[in-house]
């Protein structure tokens, strides 16, 4: 009932805020840029969550802290600075530091003069990156599902996207399928996220092959978003695709901080890429955003000096909270994927029979109090019966939200 409430004056807060704007008299049209998509639904999932006071298992951030060597560290450049702009194209020494743990990870060294720029989150980087590559007309593949931000990052460039199934059991291509839609005439680059959110899918060096095969083929860009590279459970292991040979020169790298260290606010990523395409990256970026926060810039240095021992630790820590939350699903009898790496689980809801995921979701934080994202936002296939959780949370979080699934049957059949 308060659940309802809460909701409730959402709404009417809303409402009044659109029977405001509609007092003003009628001007030119804005932009029709934003037409073709709609806001983000996982960010509207949180919104729901904060009114319902549901546990969030929607949009993908932790509620523990980051390591305490960042958090100390933060303090400390509180007062020693740099509070002004960095090189618009990141701090020299941070530059640094992520060109030798790149080279540490993937064996690929990034010069950190010419082929990187450090932006506002993989966010930017993916945007400014789409814009970078594609002219109005320009067509850009991506597998379904797909993180919604790449439909946006496509349309805002100017481009058309077209999508690519996975099988939604188990997030496999058909190579034909691929190829009949990367030799498309104006098909310019392709987006890989790997690991893949929201399926939690790594893809093999085999799959990788192939695509690197036709992107090579066709002479594509292939757009990489690697948020994820440090989450991946054994036994699958990451490959970064820009390994394979011939793929260096046409692979452009988004990747970030905010996922492999905790720090999803602060908003540090960074684009990889050969010296012709970073110029024009690099351009976009400056007059966009000038540069990213300089005082987590020299804090986050800490971070990338990590030894190994830290991604080690990370991989137990996921792998324990992953085994906690899939361990609770199974016990309680639901169907759900397996991730291979990410930290998200794709539940199968056919068995409720509703015939919306929204309104499952909407359902879902009401009468149980957890949320999740309905899963029809990430495909483009007419799919609505999977939503996704996530589980960066901490133990107590996770064991919370699995006992209030429990009522699920009885509280939603
Ligand atoms: C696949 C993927 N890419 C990018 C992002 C956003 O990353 P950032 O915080 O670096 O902007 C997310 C966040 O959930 C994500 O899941």
């Amino acid at each position: 009932m308060l659940f309802i409430c809460i909701l409730n004056s959402e709404i009417r807060i809303l409402t009044s805020e659109i029977q405001h704007l509609s007092t003003f008299s009628p001007m030119k049209p804005l932009s029709n840029r934003t037409e073709h998509f709609t806001e983000s639904v996982i960010r509207h999932m949180t919104r729901v969550a904060n009114a319902c006071g549901a546990i969030n298992l929607s949009q993908g951030f932790p509620d523990f802290d980051p390591p305490k060597a960042l958090q100390d560290r933060l303090a400390e450049v509180a007062h020693t600075g740099p509070h002004q702009y960095a090189l618009t194209i990141g701090a020299q020494n941070f530059r640094e530091a992520l060109s030798k743990k790149q080279e540490h990870f993937s064996g690929l060294r990034y010069d950190p003069q010419t082929e990187m720029v450090i932006t506002c989150g993989s966010t930017e980087a993916m945007m400014i990156t789409m814009m970078s590559v594609c002219n109005p007309g320009d067509k850009v593949v991506i597998f379904s599902p797909f993180y919604e931000n790449y439909t946006a990052d496509t349309i805002l460039s100017g481009a058309t996207p077209i999508y690519v199934p996975l099988d939604p059991h188990d997030f496999t291509f058909d190579a034909n399928v691929l190829e009949d839609a990367m030799k498309q005439p104006g098909v310019k680059a392709l987006v890989l996220c790997n690991p893949s959110n929201p399926s939690g899918k790594v893809f093999t060096r085999e799959e990788l092959q192939i695509i690197a095969d036709l992107a090579i083929k066709y002479d594509l860009y292939v757009i990489t978003d690697e948020v994820y590279e440090h989450i991946v459970f054994a036994p699958h292991h990451h490959t970064y695709i820009a390994t394979l040979p011939g793929m260096r020169e046409r692979t452009i790298e988004c990747s970030s901080l905010s996922k492999s260290y905790s720090i999803t606010g602060w908003r540090l990523g960074y684009v990889l890429a050969a010296e012709p395409i970073m110029n024009c990256i690099k351009k976009i970026h400056d007059f966009t955003v000038v540069g990213a926060a300089s005082p987590l810039q020299e804090t986050a240095l800490t971070a990338l000096n990590f030894g190994d021992d830290y991604y080690q630790e990370l991989q137990a820590h996921y792998t324990h909270m992953k085994e906690i939350f899939t361990g609770g699903l199974r016990n309680l009898g639901f169907k759900f994927t397996e991730p291979q790496g990410t930290y998200f689980v794709m539940m199968d809801i056919s068995e409720f029979g509703y015939k919306s995921d929204d309104q499952f979701c909407i359902d879902l934080a009401q009468k149980v109090g957890v949320a999740a994202v309905p899963g029809s936002s990430f495909f483009r296939e007419p799919v609505n019966h999977l939503i996704r959780f996530h589980f960066a949370k901490k133990d107590e979080t996770l064991i919370e939200a699995l006992n209030r699934l429990e009522s699920l049957r009885q509280k939603m059949k």
